[in-house]
């Protein structure tokens, strides 16, 4: 028993609390009550902690602070620029760049194309947020659900910001990609009848949710990896991207990889790029804590940006609204969305609910903000930080004793190590730093705004709007990742070896940052997180 004291004397109000909360549903908000909310305590509609960026092909966008200013950093090639006509470490037709799901899911349909392929990542193959995502996989795919209720949801929980196109790609593709991972042998839940479970998330109108337990990303990734080393792809592990080559005509043609181990750099000439190289998690916008990977320093967008791709909604975060909260060990870790979606209610210091259990992340998080900042509703904790109760025992209680061991033992364990036991005791959360709902703009295909620049996964922007769901990540770092590796390698076939490969770009982002002054002496992209200087 982990909550002694204050905490447990106030556990009592969520136990006495409980049997009257059974299959009782909170009443959802209205499109006003969600818009009031949001406005007043989403941190993406406060103007502190934003400010405008001074250089490149999106001058004058609004990014958070720290987004800022690792995009307006000097390159590590500045005064040290490989000799690129030499010949190359590397030379492929399709260079990937990020180990997680989305470059593995690249790389194996750009090598079943017939493309030369090399995965480039910057620690070992599989250490990525991918291997961390817990609740599930959405895809339309039971008889009650179509594509198009899919695209509904999607869009509507994105605040209608979505590129049309980009959803639609998204929940179209839905289907084929979960046939696609089992027939690989991913091994989702399944009925004794071999139907497969879905379970709800918040913001889906019907029960679309494919996991594996809460390790969903990890026994996707291992699928992956697995097949990846199956098929003979090539993997340098430890070598990091740390800018884009690009040849005479300015389409991408390479990059320049950093190996952290010799710490030498190596060039990787390339007929096409893709970047995978997931989110920003490790910035800590505003301070927050996060569930992301420690390899999540946005280098993809910096790189990319510097090349003269274009980003979207770069300045749209998602904070997770349960993060674990307490014990102290457990701080920004994620709480998978499933244990919302089989039941449990966040509840205030006063054991009450005070929203409904499903809404979408964006307004959930908002609404526990709410309650511990201005309702001062929240539980006070030893550590200084407020926080609300995620009320898991009721789900024993609703689904049956045993559930929360079979559906989510990761957090169990997760729990438990800490003397928590979720399945008769609460868990304590607070919104936790998750997702970059924006990114590099990309099409369909995952083209960028840069000729042969393609992108798939957390670094690229517009599927998600302003808010992604639950279950659309895994979803669209495999969509989105096999679009690209298809498209890519046709058109590397059908392209010559590029000529005049150079680093230009890099000259002309340097007298910009001259010219305004803004670097301050920062160099990018960052790689790992700078926990030494915080
Ligand atoms: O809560 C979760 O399990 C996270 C899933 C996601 O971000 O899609």
């Amino acid at each position: 028993m982990a909550y002694t004291g204050n905490i447990g004397e106030l556990v009592k109000k969520v136990e006495e609390s409980r049997t009257s909360r059974v299959g009782v549903h909170y009443p959802r908000m209205t499109q006003e009550e969600r818009r009031d909310v949001l406005e007043k305590f989403h941190p993406d509609y406060n103007t502190d902690g934003f400010r405008n960026l001074k250089v490149g092909v999106n001058k004058g966008a609004r990014l958070p602070v720290e987004m800022a200013d690792v995009f307006e950093t000097w390159s590590r090639l500045r005064d040290r620029k490989p000799d690129l006509q030499a010949d190359p470490v590397y030379d492929v037709d399709v260079l990937i760049i990020g180990g997680g799901g989305a470059g593995a899911a690249a790389a194996l349909e750009a090598k079943a194309a017939g493309a030369s392929v090399l995965i480039a990542t910057k620690l070992r193959f599989g250490d990525a947020n991918t291997m961390m995502a817990q609740g599930g996989i959405q895809a339309a795919d039971k008889e009650n659900d179509t594509p198009a209720i899919h695209y509904l949801d999607v869009v509507g929980g994105g605040r209608f910001e979505n590129i049309p196109e980009l959803a639609r790609a998204l929940v179209m593709d839905a289907p084929l990609v979960i046939k696609w991972l089992e027939d690989m042998g991913t091994m989702f839940d399944k009925k004794e009848d071999g139907t497969m479970i879905t379970i709800h998330g918040g913001g889906t109108s019907r029960k679309r949710m494919h996991a594996a337990r809460d390790y969903t990303g990890a026994e996707i990734m291992r699928t992956l990896r697995d097949e990846v080393l199956n098929k003979g792809i090539t993997v340098v592990e430890f070598c990091a991207a740390v800018d884009l080559i690009l040849d005479q005509n300015g389409r991408a043609a390479g990059a320049v990889l950093f190996n952290l181990e010799t710490e030498q750099y190596l060039s990787a000439r390339a007929k096409t790029v893709i970047m995978a190289t997931g989110g920003s998690g490790r910035l800590h916008y505003r301070g927050f804590p996060t569930s992301n990977h420690y390899g999540a320093t946005a280098d993809g967008l910096v790189i990319g940006y510097r090349a003269g791709a274009k980003i979207i909604y770069a300045d749209s975060i998602q904070y997770h609204p349960t993060g674990g909260a307490y014990p102290p060990q457990l701080l920004g870790l994620l709480v998978t969305e499933k244990t919302r979606g089989l039941g449990a209610t966040p509840l205030n210091i006063k054991g009450e609910q005070f929203v409904y259990h499903l809404e979408t992340r964006d307004v959930a998080s908002s609404a526990i903000l709410k309650e511990c900042h201005e309702r001062k509703l929240g539980v006070p904790l030893p550590t200084g930080i407020s926080s609300v109760w995620l009320d898991s025992p009721i789900i024993e209680l609703t689904h049956g004793e045993g559930t929360i061991e079979r559906q989510l033992p990761a957090m169990m364990r997760q729990f438990q190590r800490f003397g928590v036991d979720i399945r008769t005791e609460p868990m304590l959360i607070y919104p936790t730093l998750h997702y970059q709902n924006g990114g590099l703009l990309i099409d369909e295909n995952g083209l960028s705004t840069v000729e042969n620049l393609y992108v798939a996964g957390e670094a690229a922007g517009g599927i998600h709007g302003t808010n992604r769901l639950m279950g659309n990540s895994l979803l669209d770092i495999i969509v989105f990742g096999r679009r690209a590796g298809r498209h890519a390698a046709f058109v590397s076939k059908e392209m010559s070896v590029p000529a005049g490969l150079n680093l230009d770009h890099l000259d002309a982002f340097h007298r910009e940052l001259e010219a305004t002054g803004a670097a301050d002496g920062r160099v990018g992209p960052m790689l790992l997180p700078h926990y030494t200087h915080r």
